[in-house]
């Protein structure tokens, strides 16, 4: 396994993906974290990941002692950095910052460079550079712009590199990456998914013993396959509450209690209380207060759902569908650690006095999904695109009627089949349809309509932080447009959202 050392960017899930994928294991810890932390997953490597920032400003150091650990280090931009500041050579603000693309010229194969060319297109994006080689260390490629791109001490099995090996610009990125990972560390192969998955389910049963378990099905992945991992774990002694908001996807409820049903999961409570939500929705058009009513009434009917469908049960655990990027965000203490996006699933207050299984938290999203095809779930069911907690709720903006909710499932339901049918889906990231509180002026045959409009989201991204419109198809979006005006009531007019976020964001509330 490796170890990648956070120093607060986007990349250490980003490095820590690409080895996985190379089929080895990697934890990301804190960029702090003592070398005593380290040294105890017994890494046969580690990687110092890249930062927003800058060693000479007080950027957060890796603890020296890991470089006495008898384990090869690579340092990667501010990684390489930070390892030629501690090791006694020298970091210098650059006046010419480099970003983007640019050619190295490899100066000295060595065993981190094998079956590279002499030279090579890789991506940059810092401010700093390492200006003097600290003690031992050998300069192996360099840029236009800066001389020391790449060093290593091979005796000690150090490296660095100022690029990025783990972003698809850098071309050869991912050999890079192997070589170190199998051809300096010489890693096992730890890491696929059908073995995780039998690991998952063997640590469950142990841990669970002959306790019963109760999980709250969203209708999204996680936690579907979350409770799939769990019920092959502790049969019927899992039981599930799937809580029907009245803010669900069209057919939500009767989809995922077949995928569930179908694996002969028998103690499924589905809870009808969308009166409860909708009534309370009433009149409530502020985004922040929605989702207030709807996290606390949440809670309340999973609270409920205990003391009657459950009670004659001795339930122990609750468990939830949190996973690897979600644990990390959370958990990082360093100061240094960058909030990138505030955690916001339903979560159950801590005074239910249950115990908390996370089966899934230790993979990425595209790893859950990849379980899921393990466990035989559906693949339409296990590449659905995301669905935020709060419903339909925050993709209706202002007050939430029953009739606003019934003419955007619908229209919601159209798109996504249309998409199913073009076989558009799977290439999008996320693809849903808003309703506007607005009504506008339309013609049907010869009378004038009055109706809503509709818009529709399709992003391509990779984690929901950022993203970019779709281009869908011309002919696929007219017919999308074209059906939903033609067979969904109360819609006049469609529109296609082509805001990037930033500045917009994925969901309209
Ligand atoms: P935004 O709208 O913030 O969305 O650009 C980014 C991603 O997060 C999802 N999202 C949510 N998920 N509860 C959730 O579980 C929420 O309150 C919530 N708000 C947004 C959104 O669907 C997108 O995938």
């Amino acid at each position: 396994m490796i170890v990648v050392l956070n120093f607060g960017g986007q990349f250490a899930h980003l490095i820590a993906r690409r080895i996985r994928d190379l089929g080895v294991r990697a934890e990301i810890l804190p960029g702090d974290a003592s070398a005593s932390a380290v040294a105890a997953l017994k890494p046969s490597g580690i990687i110092l990941s890249g930062s927003p920032h800058s060693v000479l400003e007080d950027g957060p150091l890796p603890d020296r002692e890991i470089f006495h650990l008898n384990v090869p280090v690579l340092g990667i931009c501010y990684g390489h950095q930070a390892m030629a500041y501690l090791l006694g050579g020298k970091v210098e603000t650059e006046e010419q910052k480099e970003f983007g693309k640019e050619t190295l010229s490899i100066k000295k194969k060595n065993k981190l460079f094998k079956g590279l060319a002499s030279k090579e297109i890789v991506w940059f994006s810092h401010g700093d550079q390492a200006t003097r080689l600290p003690g031992g260390f050998v300069a192996t490629a360099s840029t236009k712009t800066c001389k020391l791109a790449a060093f290593a001490d091979e005796k000690r099995r150090f490296y660095g590199i100022q690029f990025h090996p783990e972003v698809t610009h850098t071309v050869r990125g991912n050999t890079i990456l192997s070589n170190f990972v199998f051809g300096i560390c010489r890693a096992k192969e730890d890491w696929d998914m059908k073995s995780v998955a039998k690991k998952i389910i063997a640590d469950m049963k142990k841990e669970v013993g002959d306790a019963h378990v109760v999980i709250g099905i969203s209708g999204g992945v996680d936690s579907l396959v979350a409770a799939t991992l769990l019920y092959k774990a502790i049969g019927n002694r899992l039981h599930a509450v799937f809580v029907d908001t009245g803010l669900l996807r069209k057919n939500e409820v009767e989809s995922v209690s077949k995928s569930l049903r179908s694996r002969g999961f028998k103690n499924l409570h589905v809870i009808d209380a969308s009166e409860a939500f909708l009534s309370r929705l009433e009149g409530v058009t502020d985004p922040e207060e929605k989702r207030t009513i709807i996290g606390h009434s949440f809670v309340e009917v999973f609270e409920g759902a205990l003391d009657k469908e459950l009670k004659a049960f001795p339930i122990k655990y609750l468990a939830q569908g949190t996973i690897y990027p979600d644990r990390i965000e959370s958990a990082s203490t360093s100061k240094h650690a960058s909030k990138i996006k505030s955690h916001h699933n339903l979560t159950l207050p801590a005074r239910m006095r249950l115990d908390v299984l996370e089966p899934v938290k230790d993979l990425y999203k595209d790893e859950v999904r990849k379980v899921g095809e393990e466990l035989g779930i559906p693949h339409d069911m296990v590449w659905r695109h995301p669905f935020p907690g709060p419903g339909l709720a925050v993709r209706i903006v202002g007050e939430v009627t029953k009739e606003r909710l019934a003419i955007l499932r619908e229209a919601d339901a159209v798109f996504t089949e249309e998409l199913r049918a073009g076989k558009e889906y799977d290439k999008i990231w996320q693809a849903f349809a808003a309703l506007f509180p607005l009504k506008v002026v339309g013609v049907m045959g010869d009378a004038r309509t009055y109706e809503y409009v509709i818009a529709l989201r399709a992003v391509d991204s990779v984690d929901g932080m950022s993203a970019d419109w779709h281009k869908i198809p011309d002919e696929l979006l007219s017919r999308i447009s074209s059906k939903i005006v033609n067979s969904v009531r109360g819609v006049n007019r469609v529109l296609y959202d082509v805001t990037q976020k930033p500045p917009a964001t994925i969901e309209y509330e």
